[in-house]
């Protein structure tokens, strides 16, 4: 198989072929028997990745790291943008610019959607978005993707329903795009009104002829549904008065999870804050702190894999 992704930026979902996904699929299996087997090689030796997080993070930030590590790369240690000289005042084009110096691959989170195209244009090497204010979430959309080729084989017919906050949430931007590559898969999106589904993100799928529908409850399709995707809402992304309109309007619990079906799946991106509770955790179809959790490591070290080595 050509690495097609040699050298190449993450920055949105659009960019992918579904070849290319097939490519980070198989990576992403060979990694895993790397972990489990040998926990890790010196394949990136010699290459150093700069992550520049603007906004706080927990599992894309430290995935990262540990992908490198396992692949015998190096790392520059930041972890707040806050203590660089971002605090002086200094612009992401030349804080872009600076990075590229030291670093072989940058990947950056910022509060600002679009920010990345920026740092693209600065940049000298190749640059991953961890997400870019309410714009995409690639990685987090390809890890997503992977857990749910390695639960259901294929991707046909699958009904998966997105529920909460999908106005701010960059995983289901770029989840959901990426989904039109499978175009027999269904989406359903519920949500209040007041933060559903962008509207340059519906005007996506239906470019792709996808089959979507929004709703505000859950309840008509809990019973039928193979995915249920939950989000946090964005407290920090939205106005005191709206987050007291849309907070807590849906608690999947273990009630609301005995109406899925037996063979169905919860995925959450994490962090959540009370929208599933901890009843559900031991639920075999939660996969949000197992399967997904893990995917997230091996997608890391095959994209990296993939884009710093021919
Ligand atoms: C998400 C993010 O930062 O977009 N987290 C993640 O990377 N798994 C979701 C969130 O902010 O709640």
């Amino acid at each position: 198989m050509k690495n097609t992704l040699f050298g190449k930026n993450i920055i949105t979902v659009e960019t992918l072929s579904k070849k290319d996904l097939n490519l980070i699929f198989k990576k992403t299996d060979q990694m895993r028997e790397l972990v489990k087997k040998k926990g890790r090689d010196e394949r990136l030796k010699g290459k150093i990745l700069a992550a520049l997080f603007y906004e706080p993070s927990s599992r894309t930030f430290s995935s990262f790291i540990a992908a490198m590590q396992r692949l015998g790369g190096g790392f520059i240690p930041l972890n707040d943008m806050s203590k660089t000289s971002e605090a002086k005042g200094e612009t992401l084009e030349d804080t872009v610019r600076v990075f590229s110096a030291y670093a072989n691959v940058l990947v950056i989170r910022h509060p600002k959607e679009g920010s990345l195209d920026v740092a693209v244009r600065y940049a000298k090497v190749p640059v991953i978005n961890a997400g870019d204010g309410i714009g995409e979430h690639p990685t987090q959309a390809i890890l997503d993707l992977y857990t749910l080729r390695e639960h259901f084989g294929k991707f046909d017919n699958l009904h998966i329903a997105f529920l909460g906050d999908l106005r701010h949430y960059r995983p289901v931007n770029s989840l959901a795009k990426l989904m039109t590559l499978y175009p027999k898969v269904k989406m359903s999106f519920v949500s209040p009104a007041e933060v559903s589904l962008q509207s340059k993100v519906k005007k996506y799928l239906k470019k792709k002829n996808i089959v979507f529908e929004e709703l505000v409850r859950l309840d008509k399709i809990i019973s039928n549904i193979d995915v249920l995707y939950v989000t946090r809402v964005k407290k920090e992304y939205m106005s005191q008065e709206l987050y007291k309109k849309v907070k807590g309007k849906y608690v999947i619990d273990g009630k609301e999870a005995k109406k899925m079906k037996k063979q169905s799946i919860i995925m959450h991106p994490l962090p959540r804050v009370g929208e599933i509770t901890e009843e559900v955790d031991s639920d075999a179809r939660a996969v949000y702190l197992g399967e997904q959790l893990k995917s997230g490591l091996y997608v890391r070290m095959a994209l990296l894999d993939l884009i710093l080595r021919k």
